[in-house]
């Protein structure tokens, strides 16, 4: 097959989708397909290009990836360098090269890849691309939303409030008791993320969270140990363990080699892990989420289960949370790829 892979974008997991995309892009290599890696923001040479045997030249065409800073990427410095200087997310060619694929791997992560907009656009370009819809992924994205479908659900989440930034509260008028954790209602990769131990703490971490965004979400924090679910074509994998050599899983703690401790199957008594699955699972339904997911759990120290958020285009290097879980029930992370794409392609069926 022709794919292309699209990584970069212009959200606070750019410098992480490149790492997603080149694994991706190899692994399919390795499976026979001819794979272009693009940066969908960046998009591919200047003015218009001729695509006619593009993906004969697939390696040449794609972008080289390097490793990923510990720092989230500074986004107007993007922008700035982006040579054509248009509005349109979309850079230079990309809407051609896509449209030229088979399938396109959405390798996204964040705003503009992960909140269903690319994939709205792709319907009506009649692209077609793997992992969930525009409807579900927008609604996975909005940490307010998940959370009102979970309790109606009964899926297990923490006790929270969403704030808008027109609307700032004193600590005092939340309802809420220290100590809570403060984030971007549609971040990810803990972008923006603080945990609040005191008043003091509480104004900064607002200040914090709405330079990302206008909408942040307060909520119970949870004292405890920390999971993750992946789920392939509606059915669990192994629940991993995350343990963060030090403080929370932040941003730093997702992408630095070696500063957190992951188990896969995690150390769990079995109806802890099965329950946790089972949720994982729910979420899924709940979301309407389809063809590959990660949820995020926290369990307590009373082990009461917690499930903080879905994740509908979760990290995909061979070292990332979901490609672990697959390795653990014998699924390479080639087989892993091919395999998404062979279930995002019968949607089309
Ligand atoms: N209620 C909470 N209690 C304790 N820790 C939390 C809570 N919410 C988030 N965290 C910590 O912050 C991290 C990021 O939060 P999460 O809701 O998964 O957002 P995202 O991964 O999209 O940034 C979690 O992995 C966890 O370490
Ligand atoms: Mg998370």
């Amino acid at each position: 097959m022709n794919i292309v892979v699209l990584a970069g974008g212009l959200s606070t997991e750019r410098d992480v989708s490149f790492v997603t995309g080149d694994m991706v892009a190899k692994a399919l290599r390795r499976k026979g397909h001819k794979v272009i890696l693009a940066d969908v923001f960046m998009g591919m040479g200047e003015g218009s290009m001729d695509l006619a045997d593009i993906f004969d030249r697939s390696l040449e065409a794609s972008i080289e990836v390097a490793g990923i800073p510990t720092t989230a990427p500074d986004l107007e410095a993007v922008k700035k360098s982006r040579k054509d200087q248009s509005g349109c997310f979309f850079g230079p060619n990309i809407l051609d090269l896509c449209r030229m694929a088979d399938i396109v791997f959405i390798a996204l992560h964040g705003a503009n890849g992960e909140d269903g907009r690319i994939q709205a656009a792709f319907d009506l370009f009649g692209i077609k691309y793997t992992g969930t819809d525009y409807r579900s992924s927008a609604i996975a994205m909005d940490k307010e939303l998940t959370k009102e479908l979970f309790l109606a659900s009964r899926i297990p989440t923490p006790r929270g409030i969403s704030m808008q930034k027109s609307a700032r509260k004193a600590f005092a008028d939340t309802g809420l008791t220290l100590p809570v954790v403060v984030k971007p209602c549609c971040g990810g990769s803990s972008v923006g993320v603080s945990i609040v131990r005191s008043p003091e703490e509480y104004e900064r971490a607002l200040d914090t969270a709405f330079c990302y965004e206008d909408q942040v979400i307060l909520e119970d924090y949870i004292e405890g140990r920390e999971f993750s679910v992946g789920v392939l074509e509606g059915k669990a994998l192994p629940v991993i363990e995350i343990a963060p050599v030090e403080g929370f899983y932040d941003y730093k703690n997702k992408y630095k080699a070696g500063s957190a401790v992951e188990t896969c199957p995690a150390d769990l008594p079995p109806e802890i892990s099965g329950e946790m699955q089972r949720y994982a699972e729910e979420a899924v339904r709940a979301l309407g989420l389809c063809t590959y997911s990660r949820m995020d759990f926290l369990l307590s120290r009373d082990n009461r289960i917690f499930c903080l958020e879905a994740n509908t285009l979760p990290g995909m290097t061979p070292t990332s949370l979901l490609p672990q879980e697959a390795q653990a029930v014998g699924m390479s992370f080639e087989d892993l790829c091919q395999r998404i794409v062979e279930i995002s392609l019968d949607k089309w069926k």
